[in-house]
């Protein structure tokens, strides 16, 4: 009889050779579990860098238009497009995410036109870049994030977006009833197969501090009123159990590496997929560790990604996204 303990138990056999490590591996990360979120502006005519997201630009059409090609060469699952406007083309109702060629809009039609069947096109819907108060919703006159307002404009957007072509359209302002509100708006004009992502449980967080200047974020004070407190783990799975409820066809956690109890307490409760955003944050601070030669990029990178998909995401948005499938295909 086996004693169920040492000498005759030693887990380290199953770590003994690299073959053997990679035979019982239990997470393994495939290009199509990854989605690549992409700036883009229409004001510009070379792609522009971001400072505090070394690697990650801010792109013209036609650089928008090789970045999905690239994606789809190397397998990815899906690009997910946000818009920047310039300032003047800001409002206060963020007018510019209901009109046809306001840049998000014509962005999508050009990522979808290269794009074919390779992989999906998914949107930000969302009025944050759009309003020149920079909040995710239009305001009442006290000044406060007007919900059932909002998702007023959120309706309209999203019927622009399926209008556009955007197969998955990304629900990240965080206003109660949105989901509901808007699957009934997109089946009521026969959009009935465009997908609805769940930012079930995004938090107000200061790992989104690198994506503010990526959109050139106007905004002053917080979004602590819509946005989850990073205190609050049951009201997160809350949250995600009443999209689901509404309708979400996936849910969706952010950002991805301080609340990975939350990808884990979230894949355990809901049958539908859930994602989660390695955000703009985690990103500028492996690339800064790294940069100073503080830690190992590559490993350090796909630890990340291994963690987030071992904890229960099935699917990672990462600006990593083209790097880490060439990696894993060897190219
Ligand atoms: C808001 C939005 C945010 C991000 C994506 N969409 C940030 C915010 O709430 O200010 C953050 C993404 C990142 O940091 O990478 N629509």
């Amino acid at each position: 009889m086996n004693s169920g303990s040492f000498p005759e138990v030693r887990p380290r056999r199953l770590r003994s050779t690299p073959a053997m490590r990679r035979l019982v591996a239990e997470t393994r990360i495939d290009p199509a579990q990854l989605v690549l979120p992409l700036f883009v502006r229409d004001d510009i005519v070379e792609p522009a860098p971001l400072q505090s997201m070394p690697g990650v630009v801010q792109h013209t059409f036609d650089s928008l238009r090789a970045a999905v090609a690239e994606a789809a060469e190397v397998g990815l699952g899906g690009v997910m497009l946000f818009g920047v406007p310039a300032d003047s083309a800001k409002d206060a109702q963020g007018s510019g995410a209901t009109d046809p060629d306001g840049v998000l809009n014509a962005a999508t039609r050009v990522a979808v036109a290269e794009a074919g069947d390779a992989l999906v096109v998914q949107t930000d819907l969302c009025l944050d870049e759009f309003t020149d108060h920079g909040h995710c919703g239009v305001l009442a006159p006290d000044g406060s994030v007007d919900n059932d307002a909002t998702l007023e404009r959120y309706r309209d957007m999203a019927l622009e977006q399926a209008r556009a072509g955007s197969q998955l359209l990304c629900l990240s302002g965080m206003m109660d009833g949105q989901v509901v509100d808007v699957r009934a708006a997109l089946d009521t004009d026969g959009f009935d197969d465009v997908v609805l992502l769940a930012y079930a449980a995004k938090y107000a967080s200061a790992f989104y501090g690198p994506f503010r200047e990526a959109v050139g974020s106007t905004l002053r004070g917080d979004r602590k009123t819509y946005q989850l407190d990073p205190a609050n783990r049951r009201e997160g799975l809350r949250e995600a159990l009443l999209d689901v409820q509404e309708g979400a066809d996936v849910v969706m956690v952010k950002p991805a590496m301080s609340y990975l109890d939350l990808v884990a307490d979230v894949a355990a409760a809901v049958p539908v997929p859930v994602w989660a955003y390695q955000v703009s944050g985690e990103y500028a601070m492996v690339e800064a560790a790294a940069a100073n030669g503080w830690i190992d990029r590559e490993r350090a990178i796909l630890e990340t990604l291994t963690s987030i998909r071992r904890a229960g995401a099935d699917v990672v948005l990462t600006y990593w996204a083209v790097e880490v499938a060439r990696t894993l295909k060897g190219l």
